[in-house]
């Protein structure tokens, strides 16, 4: 059965138009005014709504062994989640620490999301050590469909890799044409500083973002970019936070080094203050790189505005109180992350368009278009025309809500946006011409994403 979406407001970057569009067989087919469609079509209604591309988080946990715990969600709730808030596609870091094996870590990981997400996915592969085994194992993977790295400069003797291990890791990228996405924090000076700080009997929540201050992530993404110089490798800096950062990643991109950079929802919208709260409501809001200074945040909303930050995901990683408490009797042991998968695509909207932040064709870029085309997803995903895949959002910007734990659909116990207004939402979601969602409740088919394959890009 045929699926039109009759006359929205359809927004893709750099086009906005009044218009139906009718899906078959999961693809976008004809797109126009008036359109005439078959008996037995489904029909929304979208007059005095968007239509907007499915929405895609480029950064996300769901299975993730870290911290000596796990994370809250299964690949059914997050999807589900995701799928509320109008994102149709994520990309899920495959974290295999260093003592796993990195392909059977990528087999576990497949086998945790398969039949399981109502939404389509990809993953970044992570290699958190660079071995005897690993070009050969990293070339199969990449074969499959995966073709995006990810590591990590923090976390030592966990996900953490050495120099020699990225110079490796981003050799071997530049050969396959696979673009490497890096969490940049010296992790020396991370591990140095906690044990300083815990020393000194500063072991709450407050003393996390002075172990992990603004000149160690700054050192990492300077590093970071300077090997991908020296490699010619292409790179995607995840959750950048702050300004010296910032100004890390943009010197480097002028100086002409193939370099991208993501800003994620907590950094957007929370400052430091949050994770200085008394007790677990300080833990609540403890993730890395950490929140930071409040000036960050208008330094990320500019840069955004004015492209220089590409994509804005969430780092999406649910621990619930319970776990939080792990951390009671020191910062160091509180299971770095916060929640959002969500939440991004309204909250961006409300504090974003709304707010007069960014523009229309901003918000669709970094939370759709920009991610489909560095990640090897365009066009099939990330736009609407014709032959795309039929993921569309149909969003109703007279909708107004708060968000809450109450209400989500997160498997946790807190949201760390907590009592934000939200100013319009997704009225109907659709997979590959599926309605997936419809006013905030799910009312699709479980299982039905697949694992998407990407090429290479050959940078
Ligand atoms: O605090 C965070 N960000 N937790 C998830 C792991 C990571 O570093 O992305
Ligand atoms: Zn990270
Ligand atoms: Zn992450």
């Amino acid at each position: 059965m045929g699926l039109l979406i009759r006359n929205g407001e359809i927004v893709t970057v750099g086009s906005r138009v009044k218009g139906d569009i009718y899906a078959e067989n999961e693809t976008v087919t004809r797109i126009g005014k008036n359109l005439e469609v078959p008996p037995g079509t489904e029909i929304i209604d979208a007059t005095g709504k968007f239509v907007f591309p499915g929405f895609i988080d480029p950064h996300v946990h769901i299975y993730l062994p870290f911290m000596a715990t796990f994370a809250k969600d299964t690949h059914e709730t997050a999807s589900i989640a995701a799928l509320i808030g109008g994102t149709t596609t994520y990309i899920e870091m495959c974290c295999p620490n260093r003592t796993d094996d990195a392909l059977a870590g990528y087999e576990l990981w497949k086998s945790k999301a398969n039949g399981k997400s109502a939404c389509d996915y990809a993953f970044h592969m992570s290699v958190t050590k660079f071995g005897e085994e690993t070009e050969s194992q990293l070339r199969e993977i990449v074969a499959d469909g995966t073709s995006s790295f990810k590591i990590f400069l923090a976390y030592k003797n966990f996900f953490g890799v050495n120099d020699g291990e990225m110079y490796q890791t981003l050799t071997l990228a530049k050969k396959l044409g696979v673009i490497v996405t890096a969490h940049c924090e010296n992790a020396e000076l991370v591990t140095r500083l906690q044990a300083q700080l815990i020393a000194e009997g500063k072991t709450g929540p407050e003393w996390h973002e002075p172990s992990r201050p603004e000149s160690v992530e700054a050192e990492g993404t300077g590093r970071f970019a300077t090997f991908l110089e020296n490699t010619g490798a292409t790179g995607y800096v995840v959750h950048l936070s702050c300004e010296r950062a910032l100004n890390a990643a943009l010197a480097a991109k002028e100086r002409g080094v193939h370099l991208s950079v993501e800003a994620v929802l907590p950094h957007l919208l929370l400052d430091k203050s949050f994770a200085e709260r008394p007790g677990v409501e300080g833990m609540k809001h403890v993730m890395s790189p950490p929140l930071r200074a409040k000036h960050n945040q208008d330094v990320l909303w500019n840069a955004l505005s004015r492209g220089l930050v590409d994509t804005v995901g969430t780092d999406h990683c649910p621990f619930d109180v319970e776990q939080k408490l792990l951390g009671t009797d020191a910062f160091t042991n509180i299971p770095n992350g916060i929640p959002g998968i969500e939440d991004r695509v309204n909250l961006l909207y409300s504090f974003g368009v709304q707010k007069g932040r960014i523009d229309l064709d901003r918000f669709v870029n970094v939370a759709s278009t920009r991610a489909a085309k560095l990640f090897g997803l365009f066009p099939r995903k990330g736009t609407i025309e014709v032959g795309s895949d039929a993921d569309l959002v149909v969003f109703d910007t007279n909708y107004r809500g708060i968000v809450s734990a109450r209400t989500q659909h997160v498997n946790n116990d807190y949201n760390g946006f907590e009592g934000m207004p939200i100013e319009g939402r997704p009225s109907v979601v659709t997979v590959r011409g599926k309605v997936q969602v419809r006013d905030g409740e799910f009312v699709g088919e479980r299982g039905r994403g697949r694992l998407l394959k990407r090429e290479p890009a050959y940078f």
